[in-house]
């Protein structure tokens, strides 16, 4: 290994001309580069920067389906599930951006089956669908089947597929870059001209100029102790442009799925209940049939994983301890091994139980950011509440906020989203390509990048980033959990502030440039800080309970005040935070109580 200790400076920056780029290899990213190849021809230079190796990107962790209301196994129509949307959402779904999805999912699972997708089959040959949480039959009644599977390795097909048609369509990759900021030569207003990447494998600093530039990057759940996410689910699309003064929408909303493994958080598929499993407290009662009489175990995520937090509260955990139980034993060994063999595996071996005779202890899970990157349905982002573009700037999937999710997520729909909405923001980026600006470097953020590494490498003492990271995620899961108080949110923004002072000064161990993921993990931290911020400030703010989003404090819903999307906002050169409003866009379906 080369080492570098004591050099004043990394690198000079590379440049690469390409008229697209793609940030993040997950679904979105992919749809969307390769719509970009097809409505632009195997010419265009289209970039897909990736931060791991493409196959690896998170998507394919995602296990129980992909909805869409092809009503092949019983009666559905999309408008039941535009409604079941809105309605998981807490109403604070803009109906126009649902209603887009929930119409367009039908055409797009057509068209990733002829892309390849191995769907589960019926015996006539059509594309199976199971039951998920909050998917209902009728405008409220009872459960239906909506969820197209591939097994419980529904993320994988996915992403098989589409790293397939990318190949196959010449799509340029960059792969294990991590981007770190954006051009934006003219500040926050845009337009936004490219991006500046670490290459990991040799810590080189690359300058990607590019008219059009999609943000597809993924979550940031590793704020939170306890998390389905992987280690590199980190933030880095929200806190990118958050630190060039643009908004985070909604990003007090996080969801916490029901059964995450007990203290490991991986997830156990919601397919599991959509398959006929369901929870027991410690007296063995079947405890959701209390919380949620029609839907029982499969009514909406947020309102399962707050009865299970009641549950425990109330000494109903198991033992008396912080979980519950997972009742899968009568699915019987077929649907176990052949429908959700992954799940079965995973029992088995992180827990040596066995589902075919054994309960599983569960606790609910950091799973899924509702809020992220304001865009438009064409993936445009948004430079204020007001609405107004940053040209040459999209984003898609979980680090976008688009919303289509509203205040909690409907299972099954984050695939839909990145399909969907991955697949319009090409499309779009496409079609103004010719109208965006010349790209221009911005010498300035080159610099401060350079700046920031070397000096990550240059230091001698300090705090190792791990340990800051840990705290972050202590006290994040404690106390901007799934309830939350007055109390504990400022003590938590407090914490998260000392936090962030003190990860001024790191120590990264690795002074080497041949993948240097201690260097990586540095800067990641820094992302997670940012986005913590954001939430904790967004959650203070938020005096309501509405889907993701449970105070204490605030047990109802408040639709009179609080039927609106926040916006947070960091001045960069105060550090000043402030909130703004947008109104919830309501076209078809008025708020009314929910009940499951
Ligand atoms: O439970 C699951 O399989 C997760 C699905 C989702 O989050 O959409």
């Amino acid at each position: 290994m080369t080492l570098v200790s004591g050099r004043s400076a990394i690198p000079p920056t590379r440049v690469h001309e390409m008229d697209a780029v793609v940030v993040g290899a997950g679904g979105a990213g992919l749809y969307a580069a390769l719509e970009l190849k097809q409505e632009l021809g195997l010419e265009a230079r289209i970039g897909v920067i990736s931060k791991l190796y493409p196959s690896r990107s998170h998507t394919g962790a995602a296990q129980g389906g992909v909805c869409a209301a092809l009503g092949n196994t019983e009666e559905d129509h999309w408008e039941w599930h535009w409604f079941d949307t809105v309605k998981g959402g807490d109403y604070l779904v803009d109906q126009d951006a649902a209603e887009v999805m929930c119409h367009d999912a039908v055409e797009t699972i057509i068209n990733l089956e002829h892309l390849g997708l191995p769907f589960d089959r019926t015996p006539d040959g059509l594309i199976n669908q199971r039951r998920f949480g909050g998917h209902t039959r009728n405008y409220g009644e009872g459960p239906v089947r909506r969820s197209c599977f591939a097994a419980d390795r529904t993320g994988h097909a996915i992403l098989q597929t589409l790293f397939q048609q990318c190949i196959r369509h010449d799509v340029t990759f960059f792969d294990e870059y991590q981007v770190l900021d954006l051009a934006l030569p003219q500040g926050s207003g845009g337009p936004v001209t490219g991006v500046i990447a670490l290459e990991t494998a040799t810590t080189e600093l690359h300058a990607f100029r590019a008219k059009a530039v999609l943000f597809a990057t993924g979550g940031y759940g590793k704020i939170f102790k306890v998390t389905s996410n992987a280690h590199t689910l980190t933030g880095d699309g929200m806190a990118i442009p958050y630190r060039r003064g643009l908004p985070l929408e909604d990003m007090e909303f996080f969801q916490f799925h029901p059964t995450g493994m007990y203290r490991l958080g991986f997830l156990l598929s919601e397919a599991m209940r959509g398959e006929g499993g369901f929870l027991v407290n410690d007296r063995g009662e079947r405890f959701m049939e209390r919380y949620a009489p029609t839907m029982k175990d499969l009514a909406s995520r947020d309102v399962i994983s707050r009865s299970i937090y009641l549950e425990i509260a109330e000494g109903r955990g198991i033992g008396g301890k912080d979980y519950v139980h997972l009742d899968v034993r009568h699915l019987g060994a077929d649907v176990l091994n052949t429908k959700l063999p992954d799940m079965s595996g995973f029992i088995r071996t992180y827990f040596g139980l066995e589902p075919l005779t054994d309960l599983v202890p569960i606790q609910p899970t950091a799973h899924y950011a509702m809020g992220g990157v304001p865009t438009d349905i064409d993936g445009r982002v948004l430079a204020d509440a007001t609405g107004a573009i940053v040209p040459g700037f999209y984003a898609a999937g979980e680090v976008a906020c688009v919303s289509v999710h509203g205040a909690n997520r409907l299972g099954t729909n984050s695939l839909l989203d990145i399909l969907v909405f991955g697949r319009r923001a090409g499309k779009k980026m496409a079609a103004e390509l010719a109208d965006l600006s010349q790209p221009v470097a911005d010498a300035g953020a080159e610099v401060s990048v350079q700046t920031r590494i070397s000096g990550l490498l240059a230091g001698t003492d300090g705090e190792r980033p791990a340990v800051i990271r840990s705290e972050l995620q202590e006290v994040m899961f404690l106390k901007c959990g799934v309830y939350r108080t007055e109390q504990l949110l400022a003590e938590c923004r407090d914490e998260v502030a000392g936090l962030r002072e003190r990860a001024q000064h790191l120590l990264v161990d690795d002074k080497g440039c041949r993948y240097n993921t201690d260097l990586g993990e540095a800067l990641e931290l820094g992302f997670l800080l940012d986005c913590a911020e954001a939430t904790v400030e967004s959650a203070l703010a938020r005096t309501e309970t509405r889907g993701g989003h449970a105070r204490e404090d605030f047990p109802e819903r408040d639709d009179a005040n609080w039927l609106k999307h926040t916006f947070a906002t960091r001045d960069p050169a105060s550090g000043a935070m402030s909130m703004a409003y947008k109104p919830v866009t309501i076209t078809e379906f008025q708020p009314k109580p929910r009940t499951y």
